[in-house]
């Protein structure tokens, strides 16, 4: 392994800055043989909520030209399954990749009731917290874009662990670096940007919606300049604080944008699913690239941009 490409974030020792994001890794076990997961810098889980979730009706993914829509629904097995059989299962075959716990609920207190409820489990070192989704108590506002819910929200989770709480938020948020500064006051220690742009792709020929669900979430290529843009502002705004920059990374190339926009992680989604050893790949690449360039620290790239004076 590369030691240009280990770098501490959050106070967690991560050996490369390459994760899988949320719900294209399941909780690990999924990929496990496809993927050597002790090779990538770590993975974030799927969604964990209070209850079971079943998830939306099929079809809940497609593929168009610009990327991939899906609306699975945030299925997922419920907090009591994770504590006793997934967090297990990484406890005893994960080592050297880092994981966050992504957290989802339908109200603020769902939120503190995972964290609090997963906390003491060995097999992870931190939290996601995917506030990007209806707040079923504020008309179906989203978490994140309604600074006195978020402020309630991570305040919650904060009370329940004493374990970086990274905040995942969506890129159509009016004021990112705003939204970034009130998820920190409350004690967050970081955030993702970003989670899926809202998006709908219609069949001409039925004349419905392509998802069971209707709507979706967009992903893949098109959002990695839009990540690029936010994690360049917030880091600016706000330098010290970690940044996981999500969305459309599917290369070594793609990484390194993101670093040089200050982002101290990167998480790809959409085309570990395409190509599921997609991340160890990039993983090889940056090291050689590292070795190539003369760079003994990845981690020192961080916000290195140069802006059109
Ligand atoms: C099939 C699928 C399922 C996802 N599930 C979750 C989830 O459970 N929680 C979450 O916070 N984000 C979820 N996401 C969003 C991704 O983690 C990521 O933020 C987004 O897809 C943008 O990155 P990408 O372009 O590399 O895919 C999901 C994305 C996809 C494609």
């Amino acid at each position: 392994m590369s030691e240009a490409l280990r770098t501490t974030v959050a106070g967690l020792d991560f050996q490369n800055p390459v994760l899988l994001a949320s719900g294209t890794a399941g909780y690990g076990r999924e990929l496990s043989g496809v993927v050597d997961l002790d090779r990538i810098g770590g993975f974030v889980t799927k969604a964990v909520s209070p209850e079971a979730r079943h998830g939306n009706a099929a079809p809940r993914g497609w593929d168009f030209d610009g990327g991939m829509i899906n609306a699975v629904g945030l299925a997922n097995p419920g907090l009591a399954a994770v504590r006793t059989e997934a967090l297990p299962w990484i406890a005893a075959h994960v080592q050297r990749a880092r994981v966050l716990v992504n957290v989802v609920g339908h109200t603020m207190e769902d939120y503190g009731e995972v964290v609090a409820g997963l906390d003491a489990t060995p097999g992870f070192q931190g939290y996601e917290l995917n506030v990007s989704c209806p707040n079923t108590k504020k008309g179906g506002l989203e978490f994140g874009a309604d600074p006195e819910s978020l402020r309630d929200l991570v305040s919650r989770a904060r009370a329940a662990t004493a374990k970086p709480l990274f905040v995942k938020l969506s890129p159509t948020l009016p004021d990112v670096v705003g939204t970034v500064r009130v998820a920190i006051e409350s004690g967050a220690t970081g955030v993702t940007l970003f989670n899926t742009l809202p998006g709908l792709v219609v069949d001409t020929e039925t004349r419905q919606p392509v998802l069971g669900f209707g709507s979706g979430g967009v992903s893949g290529p098109a959002l990695l300049p839009v990540a690029a843009l936010a994690v360049r502002r917030v880091t600016q705004a706000l330098p010290g604080v970690p940044v996981i920059g999500t969305g459309g990374v599917s290369s070594a190339d793609h990484v390194l944008q993101l670093v040089l926009a200050g982002a101290s992680l990167v998480a790809l989604g959409t085309a570990s699913m395409a190509a599921p050893r997609a991340a160890e790949r990039i993983v090889r690449d940056l090291a050689r690239w590292c070795e190539a360039h003369g760079v003994s620290r990845l981690a020192d790239l961080r916000g290195a941009l140069e802006w059109p004076s």
